[in-house]
């Protein structure tokens, strides 16, 4: 029992030790929910199964394991042998600067012993071409980087030169105010992060933000000197660690420059140099070390002496690009003593700034994805780059950041209701979620999106009344407007009391002679039951009102016809659901969408206050008894109980009931 808790506490110690802040490492293929700290480095590794959802895991060869020195981290991968583009989104501070690792080791993990290429992205840019150089040595890729967002996708995408696949990722954070520059982020050139007159590469936790530095010694020119060091030096923001300090360099010959020169293989490639100094030699008073530092041959820093046991980093603000870049440090004419340095970094400017998709936009078709479990290859971000365009989607690149604006997922087994996160696509112009399951209502919020030009909901299952926002555009010329609509689900209870309804008509005694009237010369036109869905297509007219006059000159059905023209006002309220989409407006009245049984209506009420609106009323009644032309709207039925007067129009969906009723109102 006491041993038990003992160990438990210990590991707990263990653990609180052993993290590190401001790190996030990643070992890509470890066990779901893995958490470890590597025994090598003390660093403390997660896996990555909640990062991504794709990939296979692999493990490198026995002969592989060899050489990885108990670095677990290296032992497992993740490979990605399907999809093109294969993304981790990794949750980091937007706007704080981080170095950025990938680590790949093969390690035969496939027993194909062939070196795959890939490309690697950060979100929509380009970070790299990955060459496998080595099947059992392990090589990285670092970048220092500001994310915008609060995460970042990094991908593997196959470009047909193997499977990718990828061994650990690693955050660092580093300090703002360290590696600024004036525009773009910084890759380190080719591994030059030099410990100079160092036989040993360090990294963790001898450099407190995990900087890998490389053993560096240029043989017969340079003189290495090492000294042993508090490990608390008077540093730099820069930070490095006392054991990369502790070795230095001079000139093997006292009187030479101490030159460091590259060509770059693109003259505009741009560079930025860190340079780090520390006296480590203790001088005598007659003894002095001073040097003037100049880049291609410009003088940058005169009479430089380093401090003892004090670090300085020199830097310039702005970067350097040439066909050749040569940095040389001179002793003056007062110096004892040759120029000194202590370690070098060269970072390459890379452009990483191309936009990722507007976060609004990949917050909702993400949420658009888990909801309706989208089988599509819909990996890292969603519009760029343009070649990986997710499949179904359209965007716009005129803005700060590239919209959404066309999302079909016609035909891809949606089920479900329409999701709110789509009224977040705010840009949205195309919207074709045709031939799936969704059932409900049709939103409101879809008559939200301005810029909607085309929606088709068709062969689905939707119900309800579509909204009159919706139908107004639509009518507008504004809207395509496609949707198959159960528009009033006949739920038994309602049915049956709208049935029983309709067959009792105690108002017709006390309807006044004008409606009376209206009913002896039968001219209305009575619509047909339909017991189907009935499809809508706007703005193409809907012409099942046509037909329908045919068929209610039956003879064999026209009593039941003429009764049904006059309703109850519960008869309205049903019809118009409440009176809970409004489509007009006008002095003498409001006129509400309605259905009857799933044909729309238009249903005018007429408005208590209107003084005119009685005789309005009547003469409406009358209008329509004597105009019968298939351009105008015709009437259904009415409404004449007290002040409850209304009446119901045939509903015009090609803007033919907007005119009338604007004139009528
Ligand atoms: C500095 O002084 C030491 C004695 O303290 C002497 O041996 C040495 O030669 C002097 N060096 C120079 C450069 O004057
Ligand atoms: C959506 O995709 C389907 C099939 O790919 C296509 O037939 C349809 O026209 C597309 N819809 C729109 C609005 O472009």
């Amino acid at each position: 029992m006491w041993m038990v808790l003992y160990i438990a506490f210990l590991t707990v110690l263990l653990i609180q030790a052993h993290a590190q802040p401001g790190f996030i490492s990643i070992d890509c293929g470890a066990d779901p929910g893995l958490s470890y700290t590597d025994p090598v480095f003390g660093i403390n590794y997660v896996s990555d199964a909640k990062l991504i959802n794709t990939g296979v895991i692999g493990n490198i060869s026995s002969e592989a394991i060899i050489d990885t020195y108990n670095q677990r981290q290296l032992r497992r991968l993740r490979s990605f042998p399907e999809g093109k583009r294969n993304c981790y989104k990794i949750n980091v501070t937007g706007g704080s600067k981080y170095l950025i690792r990938t680590v790949f080791l093969y390690g035969n993990y496939d027993g194909r012993n062939m070196l795959p290429q890939f490309d690697l992205l950060l979100g929509p840019n380009h970070w790299d071409t990955v060459f496998i150089y080595n099947a059992f040595i392990y090589q990285s890729n670092e970048i220092i980087h500001v994310p915008l967002l609060d995460f970042v996708q990094i991908c593997l995408v196959n470009t047909g030169y193997g499977t990718p696949f990828i061994t650990a990722i690693e955050f660092r954070t580093l300090k703002n105010d360290t590696y600024v520059t004036q525009f773009g982020s910084l890759e380190l050139y080719k591994w030059m992060r030099c410990d100079l007159g160092s036989r040993k590469a360090y990294r963790y936790s001898n450099d407190v933000y995990d900087r890998f530095w490389y053993a560096l010694n240029f043989g017969e020119n340079w003189n290495s000197l090492n000294a042993s060091i508090p490990y608390s030096l008077n540093q730099s923001d820069y930070q490095p660690g006392p054991i990369i300090m502790s070795t230095a360099v001079t000139p093997a010959d006292d009187s030479d420059p101490l030159v460091i020169r590259w060509g770059p293989q693109d003259e505009s490639d741009r560079f930025y140099v860190y340079m780090h100094f520390m006296e480590i030699q203790v001088l005598a008073r007659n003894q002095t070390r001073q040097f003037n530092i100049t880049r291609n041959g410009e003088l940058m820093v005169p009479n430089f002496s380093p401090r003892y046991l004090a670090v300085d980093t020199l830097y310039t603000s702005s970067a350097i690009s040439g066909k050749e870049i040569e940095y040389s440090l001179e002793r003056t004419e007062n110096s004892t003593l040759p120029p000194i340095i202590s370690a070098i970094e060269i970072y390459r400017v890379i452009d990483l700034q191309k936009p990722e998709t507007f976060q609004g936009d990949v917050e909702a078709i993400t949420r658009i994805k888990s909801v309706y479990g989208v089988k599509r290859d819909w990996e890292g971000d969603p519009c760029s780059p343009v070649d990986y365009l997710w499949d179904g989607l359209n965007c716009t690149y005129d803005n700060e950041f590239p919209r959404i604006k066309a999302l079909n997922l016609s035909s891809s087994g949606l089920s479900g209701k329409i999701d709110p996160s789509i009224s977040n696509l705010t840009m949205l112009e195309k919207l074709d979620l045709s031939n799936n399951n969704l059932y409900g209502e049709v939103p409101d919020f879809l008559s939200h999106l301005q810029h909607l030009k085309i929606l088709n909901l068709e062969k689905n299952d939707l119900s309800g009344s579509i909204p009159s926002a919706l139908v107004e555009k639509s009518r507008k010329g504004s809207l395509s407007l496609s949707v198959d609509q159960k528009p009033y689900p006949c739920e038994s209870a309602q049915c049956n009391k709208k049935r029983k309804k309709n067959t009792v008509t105690p108002t017709v005694a006390s309807t006044s002679g004008v409606l009376f009237l209206l009913i002896a010369v039968g001219t209305l036109w009575i619509l047909k039951r339909k017991k189907s869905k009935e499809k809508f297509t706007y703005p193409v007219a809907v012409n099942h009102l046509s037909g329908i006059s045919q068929k209610s000159t039956e003879k064999d059905n026209s009593f039941q016809q003429r009764k049904s023209q006059m309703y109850s006002y519960n008869d309205v309220l049903q019809i118009t659901n409440n009176f809970n989409r409004i489509i007009g407006k006008g002095g003498f009245g409001t006129v509400y969408l309605g259905f009857i049984d799933e044909t729309p209506v238009a249903v005018k009420m007429l408005s208590p206050s209107a003084v005119h609106g009685y005789q309005q009323f009547q003469a409406e009644i009358k209008l329509l008894i004597r105009v019968h032309h298939k351009n105008l709207i015709s009437l259904i039925g009415y409404c004449n109980e007290g002040s409850n007067k209304g009446l119901i129009y045939e509903y015009m969906a090609k803007g033919n009931l907007r005119e009338h009723l604007s004139g009528l109102l």
